[in-house]
């Protein structure tokens, strides 16, 4: 009986028993009804990306009632509660408006026109990450269909709290747009991957270490391979999604660095396009988005454009979005 009961609840449930309130049997089925309606909130919260019963209960309040709950008992994990959870955060999107801020952003759109006449868009916002993407923000973009695929090239200074923060509303907004699973790709120094690390487990994902390397070094460098084998995270949403096995190293050409025009910089931390290219083509869904969260300068956006996906691009440097948009308008150039 015992599993995920609080001491409080089984104390409570051994008194009714002892003052004869209730019949074995009875304690029995109570303490089955408390843990599967546990599982039906820990599933809506985590799907709507609420932090506490408290915020569901704020944010949905006319749908979290334990009345309307109680019929999904031994159900938190069907396809029926799923639909429920969709249509809750449909109503929430319909009952918010979107901040100014966030509607501004939407013009920034830059398009590509695909061979098939399909138009790909990068939807670049100069904002940062932790005030932009909220579940306002995302709900309210109509053409938005979710990220099945979300780069985070997590900064130093991130902390564990603020990243779950940002992949519960994507995990809400993905639930939302019924993408399914969906992949989280963390990249970092070592400290800020274990950061990524944590706050991925914390949230449910499975998490899995991948490596890139540079086919084009130099012979002694390959023999110092800490300093040219790279690690990666990959966090997946569900049991389905890809495991480690021997393709988890990934073998691109090295780019050549991008360098800001003005300053004459280039970013340490920019990874190859062809990297992006090799995860988007194998994890990204037709129809759904690429989300690029710490942009820097845009590799990711490149990437996506140029393999046929709509990609959402937030940077909060003016700088590095503007050398973003720079590369992005140079695409479009060589495209046409
Ligand atoms: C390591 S760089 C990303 C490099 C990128 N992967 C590339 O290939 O160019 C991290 C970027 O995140 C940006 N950044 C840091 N904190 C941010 C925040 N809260 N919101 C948005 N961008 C942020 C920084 O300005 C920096 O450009």
């Amino acid at each position: 009986m015992r599993g995920e009961l609080q001491t409080k609840e089984i104390h409570d449930l051994l008194k009714a028993l002892t003052t004869k309130e209730i019949t074995l049997r009875e304690m029995e089925t109570e303490a089955r009804r408390i843990k599967e309606m546990r599982d039906v909130k820990r599933v809506f919260m985590g799907e709507t990306g609420c932090t506490t019963w408290e915020e569901a209960s704020e944010r949905f309040s006319d749908w979290v009632s334990e009345e309307t709950l109680q019929r999904f008992q031994g159900q938190a994990r069907t396809s029926t509660m799923k639909d429920f959870i969709v249509r809750a955060l449909e109503w929430e999107s319909t009952k918010t408006t979107p901040t100014q801020g966030a509607a501004l952003e939407l013009r920034n759109d830059i398009e590509f026109k695909q061979l098939s006449g399909e138009v790909v868009r990068a939807r670049v916002i100069n904002d940062d990450a932790m005030k932009c993407i909220s579940n306002t923000f995302l709900n309210k973009m109509s053409d938005y269909n979710g990220a099945s695929v979300v780069f985070m090239d997590i900064p130093k200074d991130m902390d564990a709290d603020r990243l779950s923060g940002i992949l519960r509303i994507i995990r809400a907004s993905n639930c939302r747009k019924s993408v399914g699973g969906f992949h989280v790709i963390l990249f970092g120094t070592q400290e800020s991957l274990a950061v990524g690390q944590s706050s991925a487990r914390q949230e449910l994902y499975t998490v899995e270490s991948a490596y890139y390397a540079y086919t084009d070094v130099q012979t002694q460098e390959q023999s110092k391979l800490s300093s040219v084998v790279y690690h990666f995270l990959v966090a997946h949403s569900t049991d389905h999604g890809w495991k480690v096995n021997s393709t988890n190293l990934f073998q691109v050409a090295k780019p050549k660095a991008t360098v800001e025009e003005t300053t004459g910089t280039h970013y340490s931390r920019e990874k190859p396009v062809l990297l992006y290219n090799n995860l988007i083509k194998l994890f990204a869904k037709p129809k759904t988005w690429v989300m690029d969260v710490f942009s820097g300068c845009g590799s990711a956006a490149c990437a996506s454009v140029g393999t046929g996906f709509n990609c959402m691009i937030i940077e909060k440097s003016k700088n590095k979005t503007r050398l973003i948009r720079r590369r992005l308008n140079q695409l479009q150039c060589s495209q046409s």
